[in-house]
């Protein structure tokens, strides 16, 4: 299994005296490698909450993470930087490009990170195969505020593939998005899991998203539960 969840729970402090919330009381889950996943759930049951803990953008206050069967609490800020760097791709529902940097020069962002050893890979074809595909070569030295928001979630998607991770973290990715984007986004979602055999979660409102992936899960007072086949 890639991702494996054990007994997971976080906590929030209240700002001020109002009561503690425990946003996640002992969530089990395992995704395997290849699968994709819905998270559903109400606004503020804690989808995003989870999906930071996955990706080791937050920490759990007791129970295990485990990313290819290493454990994330045992990890120091530096090694989870590089695991986020590296194994994982983000992708949230703003697409968070930076405004004065062309389409190119925002997906191959996540690179600088890399150590120098990486870079002697040709990193800017790869981007320029990676926008062929989502269909956005021409516009590669635009900038993102002369694309679609539909377009500009796309870059988002490239550049959260630019380093090759193994798992694909979605946080809403349709959420501002008009149908017709939206559902571009939700097919791309489904064919990078089913040709590239990316694994892939996905927080979302949007059922039609939802049915594209293998398998649905629902976030409800603080637990995780299967949707079963009907
Ligand atoms: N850093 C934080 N400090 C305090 N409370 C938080 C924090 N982050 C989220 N919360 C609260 O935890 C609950 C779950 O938030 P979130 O994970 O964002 O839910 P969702 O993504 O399902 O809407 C919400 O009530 C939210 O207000
Ligand atoms: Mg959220």
């Amino acid at each position: 299994m890639l991702v494996e969840l054990k007994n997971v729970a976080k906590r929030y402090e209240s700002p001020d005296d109002g009561p503690e919330m425990d946003v996640l009381k002992g969530v089990d889950l395992v995704v395997d490698s290849g699968q994709s996943l819905a998270i559903i759930g109400p606004s503020g049951s804690g989808k995003s909450t989870l999906l930071n803990i996955i990706g080791a953008l937050d920490k759990a206050d007791s129970g295990q993470v485990l990313l290819d069967g290493k454990d994330l609490s045992g990890l120091d800020e530096k090694a989870l930087a590089r695991i986020r760097n590296r194994q994982i791709g983000f992708i949230f529902q703003l697409h968070h490009l930076l405004p004065q940097l062309t389409v190119m020069e925002n997906v191959l962002v996540p690179t600088l990170a890399l150590h120098n050893a990486d870079q002697s890979a040709d990193l800017p074809a790869h981007a320029e195969s990676l926008l062929r595909r989502v269909g956005l070569a021409e516009w590669m030295h635009y900038r993102p505020g002369q694309l679609s928001g539909g377009q500009r979630q796309r870059v988002a998607v490239v550049r959260a593939l630019i380093n090759q991770p193994r798992l694909l973290l979605a946080d809403e990715p349709t959420g501002s998005l008009d149908q017709t984007s939206a559902d571009n986004i939700a097919d791309l979602l489904a064919d990078l899991n089913r040709t590239d055999g990316l694994t892939l979660i996905v927080v979302t409102h949007s059922a039609r998203l939802a049915d594209k992936m293998n398998r649905t899960c629902h976030l409800t007072d603080g637990m995780l539960h299967e949707e079963t086949e009907t």
